[in-house]
């Protein structure tokens, strides 16, 4: 599996590629699924559906890697936090505010996760599968903002006003994201991607009490539990980088604001990113000229797989998108 092989300094002709959001409202056939299901997260609950939509971008694409078709929202509900989603405006949550009414959950409780990525396995041969999950911060930020946040007042008092309790919910999250990516492993995951989208809304002394105790704490536990790769996205900070060098973790996923070239000459991780998602909404010419610049500053020929610095939009262009794939994959390391 090349993208394993890549995560993994071996040997490649190519450099492995996917994409964040690869299933998504930009492909018409995505769409013509959700026609089946308009309740978002029904359909995340919808196993054959869910499974169909992982495969999409395999299939449209050729992509190197399925990602599981799911949320980083899902395991929030068995927690008691209420989620949803209305068409159009993006997540709502509902918590009570008290720490105390969190639950641990148990993985029977989303055991649909567990069966997607056994279904997208029984589909795919030598392409990995992706299990994924939001990270502590992230998940905490949504619950405490009710939904997405252009200031994220609300988790920045919550964390300097009640730092205790911040630090309770942040364990129990670490609690339930281990369980969830335990029973993803178990049903196959190849490799796992931790979801912290919200990252560069914290302060780099948060940070860092926030990566050396909770994120250290869920990459070595999994780390002990399998040989399972894993990858961390986090948007934002290059300075976040050296809070992470000593952390157990296989690849840093980065976006574009982050001198990953220069990151990577410093760092024995693997590398993931970091092409500006909007170089998408360009003529063709300038797509595969910022493509073949990024790729031909990687100082390395294994250890990097390409992505996005963030998520494909759904207003961008399929052939556009398909035009990146191709141009990744025809660059052959010599
Ligand atoms: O293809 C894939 O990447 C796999 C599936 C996937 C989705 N969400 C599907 C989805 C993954 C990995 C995610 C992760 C996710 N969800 C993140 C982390 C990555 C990132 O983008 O930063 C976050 C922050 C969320 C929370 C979330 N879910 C938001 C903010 C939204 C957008 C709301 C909107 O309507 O624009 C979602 C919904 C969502 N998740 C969609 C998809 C394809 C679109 C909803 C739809 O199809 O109707």
């Amino acid at each position: 599996m090349l993208l394993i092989k890549s995560l993994q300094g071996e040997r490649i002709e190519r450099f492995p590629l996917w994409l964040m959001r690869q299933a998504g409202r930009y492909m018409p056939q995505y769409r013509a699924l959700r026609e089946q299901e308009r309740d978002f997260l029904a359909f995340c609950k919808n196993v054959e559906l869910a499974v169909r939509a992982s495969l999409l971008p395999v299939e449209l694409l050729g992509v190197d890697a399925v990602i599981i078709f799911s949320d980083i929202l899902v395991p929030l509900e068995p927690a008691g936090i209420g989620v949803e989603f209305s068409e159009g405006e993006g997540p709502r949550l509902q918590w009570d505010g008290k720490v105390e009414s969190l639950k641990r959950i148990n993985f029977s409780q989303v055991e649909f996760v567990g069966e997607i990525i056994r279904g997208v396995k029984t589909q795919v041969k030598d392409i990995p599968v992706i299990g994924f999950c939001g990270a502590p911060f992230t998940l905490m930020a949504y619950a405490i903002e009710g939904g997405s946040s252009k200031d994220f007042k609300k988790t920045k008092l919550f964390m300097w006003q009640r730092r205790e309790e911040c630090r309770r919910f942040v364990s129990l999250l670490v609690d339930n994201l281990l369980e969830y990516l335990k029973g993803q492993i178990r049903a196959g995951a190849d490799v796992v991607q931790i979801f912290d989208s919200w990252a560069m809304h914290m302060p780099y002394e948060d940070f860092e009490e926030y990566a050396q105790t909770y994120l250290k704490a869920l990459f070595q536990e999994l780390k002990s539990f399998s040989g399972v790769p894993l990858i961390y996205f986090f948007r934002g900070s290059g300075s976040f980088l050296k809070a992470l060098e000593g952390l157990p973790v296989d690849a840093l996923s980065v976006d574009w604001t982050v001198d990953m070239v220069g990151a990577m000459r410093e760092s024995s991780k693997a590398f993931q990113g970091n092409l500006d998602p909007a170089v998408l909404y360009c003529h063709e010419d300038t797509i595969v000229k910022k493509t073949h610049e990024l790729l031909r500053c990687i100082p390395r020929k294994t250890k990097y797989v390409f992505n996005l610095g963030h998520g494909l939009m759904p207003d961008m262009d399929l052939e556009k998108v398909r035009l990146l794939v191709r141009t990744v994959k025809e660059f052959r390391l010599s």
